[in-house]
């Protein structure tokens, strides 16, 4: 049943108020229910719908990553992304997604930074509001996130990230003022790192930039567990902390209502934002407490699939060497072939319905005699799944028993039984059951294990908790005691313990892990998520020499391809990279094949930039984010032919991470991180420096070509008109991203160019279209002129530089004059 916001609010009790502003578990709001307030789910997002279950998760359709999203530069496919999503958030029972994430990369090497879509803000807050307005078409909330200066992982919670306001404008609220203003999501995340001294949870900016200036009316919720006060927060104006139980609401807030702290006009205010979302939410029709269901239909695959290949990225194809000829072998290698990498890690992940390796799908066009494969070298920072070779009975899997009692007690009965497919990772931070009497639990892991090869495997085990590995009831790894605190589980588990074990190739052996949650640990780390704590686990038999061993066969292959990079382990949330290399010997891996043959493929897969030593060497190169379920089919796709590539780069790759604009204030000191190099993030600093890059923000070829003609530029009241020709001037069907810069003529105190607009068309051989741009000119010429604090067009003459690329040789430019100046 429908209710009314202000009736409601007039008949509250201050105890339901305080309830309502503050989440009631760890995804859902609170409910009133004798006024008819339901409960309404949140969900993660951006990437997929978890559901309300870090821990056993109900499957959903993982869709590409942020990064991934970025290089289609397809607004309409990002619609249809959004409405997916909706599809899935409803199959979950969730009526608010939290995401998308519209964060700026502006280090290259942050943990988060595949979940963002791009360093340049345009792209970023276009498609933020292509992926806002599908999920929200039919009554499920967005909730764009994280409001502000959230850019790296490092510190996050208390880093104090010190920007100018003209780069907080031009660059770091602009995706969020974009989709705002064109997609209106229904609520907001706060981050969790200071803006300009002031935690951004009780930051002054949730009012007067979000309320007074651009007017929005939705609802803001904390990061989990980034509400860090209670009077500060609540008078800022932040909606509702999240998750819940509240720790800064309940008897503090109360408390705060006594003393006056927080104004009962102020927490009104506060309530009545998080009826207005519950409210518009309500139209969704979801159920409150709905069961989770799983969708996985034929259209939503071919959906994922068009998102998955609109994302690669073609970086280099000298001679041609792609597509690849299906009629011939090909020797595949790297360690990312045989894995389906289909997301980042951290919030982001989610349970696909499906999992496909590269490896599997370039298999099923070509067919199992063409293709072999060995892996090479090694990238893993833990050690990679075992699920291909665990069982549980005849199918893949792993038993988990859960009890009250540790395993030194007899008799013992589990209260909870699940089956897992893969028990590589799992987080039970929201684990709950009716039979757990407390946070302090045991779980017992069996399966049988059932080696792929012959010799020593190593295994490996991180854990937020505690953990024993046993192979025959032999102990081979002690995570219990003497346990060392690491990065994994977002600083509260430990580093990964190994432990070694002879097998023979096909024998059975009982394999056992024997966890205890989070309570149980003797690290002391940072407990924020914890929970029931969580287990990493995951095994490899170590070949020494690898590449030796590929070498010996990449003689009788005229096509060998190699797949590295990075994968969730490395861009997770959490922690950034130390560097932009990829880990372990890919490097030497892809010179040694060079050397070999001259025309081995590379596919690099990584949500952000990694460094490429022999990019100058390499003829035929490919750059994949993480492709969601559909990832390597769409890879498979592009590499043999069945589609012509047409990602380009939403961020800028750097020869190194020592040039980047950032390089020098990319972490938290002493508390914070400065934002010195102010608007110049990205590709705006490499055009101001003249500094070359290895592939420039834009670039992407095809496997046909473009052509674009005939730019007349002209100024229309208050907008800036642009129109030219692209033609294909190829002998394929392809998609073109014609990008529209501008840059000031005297570019003193400017970017040389700005990306202002942007179109993707799909053309067919010896096609053309006529392409019409409408920019209004405050977004074509104005910069936030400080001083004033206020919007400025400055008057005089302007480049509009259109191409393929931002560093497009064959770009065309025309000038136009602004004949005054404008204050906005
Ligand atoms: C992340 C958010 C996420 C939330 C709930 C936090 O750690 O920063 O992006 O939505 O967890 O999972």
């Amino acid at each position: 049943m429908c209710f009314d916001v202000e009736e409601v609010l007039g008949q509250l009790t201050i105890q339901e108020k305080i309830s309502l502003v503050s989440g009631v578990d760890y995804w859902h709001t609170a409910p009133v229910h004798r006024l008819n307030v339901p409960s309404i789910r949140t969900s993660d997002g951006p990437n997929g719908i978890r559901g309300q279950h870090h821990f056993n998760s109900t499957p959903t359709a993982a869709i590409p990553v942020g990064t991934a999203l970025g290089a289609t530069w397809n607004k309409e496919l990002l619609y249809k992304a959004g409405q997916l999503l909706e599809k899935e958030a409803r199959a979950k029972g969730a009526g608010v997604v939290l995401g998308p994430t519209v964060n700026i990369q502006r280090i290259p090497n942050g943990g988060r930074g595949f979940e963002s879509f791009s360093e340049d803000p345009l792209l970023s807050g276009e498609l933020a509001a292509s992926y806002i307005k599908g999920i929200q078409y039919d009554g499920v909330a967005a909730c764009i996130k994280h409001f502000v200066g959230n850019d790296q992982e490092n510190e996050r919670f208390s880093s104090n990230s010190i920007i100018s306001d003209r780069a907080l404008r031009e660059i770091y609220l602009k995706p969020f003022e974009i989709a705002i203003e064109k997609a209106k999501p229904l609520a907001l995340m706060t981050s969790y790192n200071k803006v300009n001294g002031v935690h951004a949870s009780e930051n002054k900016i949730l009012y007067s930039i979000l309320r007074e200036e651009w007017g929005w009316d939705g609802t803001v919720m904390s990061d989990w567990t980034g509400t860090y006060s209670t009077a500060e927060a609540i008078n800022a104006g932040l909606d509702l902390e999240m998750p819940g139980p509240a720790k800064f609401r309940g008897v503090l807030l109360q408390h705060a209502l006594l003393a006056k702290t927080v104004s009962l006009r102020a927490l009104d205010e506060r309530v009545k934002n998080v009826l207005r979302l519950v409210h518009r939410v309500q139209a969704s029709q979801i159920p409150e407490r709905a069961p989770e269901t799983e969708r996985n239909l034929p259209e939503d695959r071919k959906l994922l699939k068009e998102l998955a290949s609109e994302g690669i990225v073609l970086l280099k194809n000298e001679d041609n060497v792609l597509p690849l000829n299906r009629q011939k072998k090909v020797l595949v290698v790297g360690p990312n072939a045989p894995y389906a990498i289909y997301s980042g890690g951290g919030s982001a992940l989610s349970t696909p319905y499906y999992y496909v390796s590269p490896l599997e799908a370039i298999t099923s066009i070509v067919g199992d005699e063409k293709v072999v494969y060995d892996f090479g070298a090694y990238n893993h920072k833990y050690l990679p799944s075992l699920a291909q070779e665990l069982f549980n009975g005849e199918s893949n899997g792993t038993l988990i028993e859960l009890f009250n009692e540790p395993p030194s007690v007899p008799g013992r009965t589990p209260f909870d039984t699940i089956q897992f497919k893969n028990i590589n990772y799992f987080r039970m931070n929201d684990y709950t059951h009716p039979g757990l009497k407390s946070l302090r639990f045991y779980a017992t892991l069996t399966s049988t294990f059932i080696p792929q090869h012959d010799g020593e495997y190593t295994f490996g085990i991180a854990v937020d908790g505690t953990a024993n590995l046993y192979i025959d009831n032999e102990l081979v790894i002690d995570n219990s005691t003497n346990q060392k605190l690491g990065e994994s589980f977002y600083g509260s588990g430990t580093v990964e313990v190994y432990g070694k074990y002879q097998v023979k190739k096909g024998k059975s052996y009982a394999l056992r892990i024997e966890f205890g949650s989070s309570a149980t640990s003797n690290v002391s780390g940072n407990r924020t998520f914890s929970g029931g704590g969580g287990l990493r686990f995951g095994g490899l038999k170590i070949v020494p020499n690898p590449i030796e061993t590929v070498l010996q066969k990449a003689k009788d292959y005229e096509q060998i391809l190699v797949v590295t990079g990075l994968n969730h382990d490395h861009e997770s949330e959490g922690s950034d990279r130390d560097d932009l290399k990829i880990p372990g010997e890919s490097n030497k891996l892809i010179e040694a094949l060079l050397e070999a043959n001259a025309d081995t493929v590379v596919v690099i897969q990584s949500g952000t930039p990694v460094e490429m030593p022999w990019a100058s060497r390499v003829k035929a190169l490919v750059h994949q984010s993480y492709g969601g379920m559909e990832g390597s089919n769409a890879l498979a796709d592009v590499l043999f032919g069945n589609s012509s590539p047409s990602g380009k780069l939403p961020i800028t790759f750097p020869r190194r991470l020592e040039d980047t604009p950032s390089y020098i204030n990319n972490t938290t000191q002493n508390g914070r991180v400065l934002y010195g190099e102010d608007i110049y993030v990205g590709y705006r600093y490499f055009d101001k420096v003249s500094r070359d890059v290895l592939f420039a923000f834009g670039h992407g070829l095809s496997y046909t070509s473009f052509e674009l003609t005939g730019l007349v530029v002209n100024v229309n009241g208050d907008l800036l008109e642009a129109s030219l020709t692209a033609r294909n001037t190829g002998q394929l069907q392809g998609s073109v991203v014609v990008q529209l810069y501008i840059g000031k003529a005297d570019s003193k105190g400017r970017p040389v160019k700005e990306l202002k607009a942007f179109e993707k068309r799909s053309l067919k051989s010896g096609h053309e279209q006529l392409i019409t741009f409408s920019v209004p000119l405050k977004t074509s010429t104005s910069y936030f002129d400080e001083e004033v604090q206020k919007w400025l067009s400055s008057a005089g003459e302007y480049n509009v530089i259109v191409g393929q690329s931002s560093d497009d040789v064959k770009s065309v430019t025309q000038a136009f004059t602004l004949h005054q100046s404008i204050v906005y």
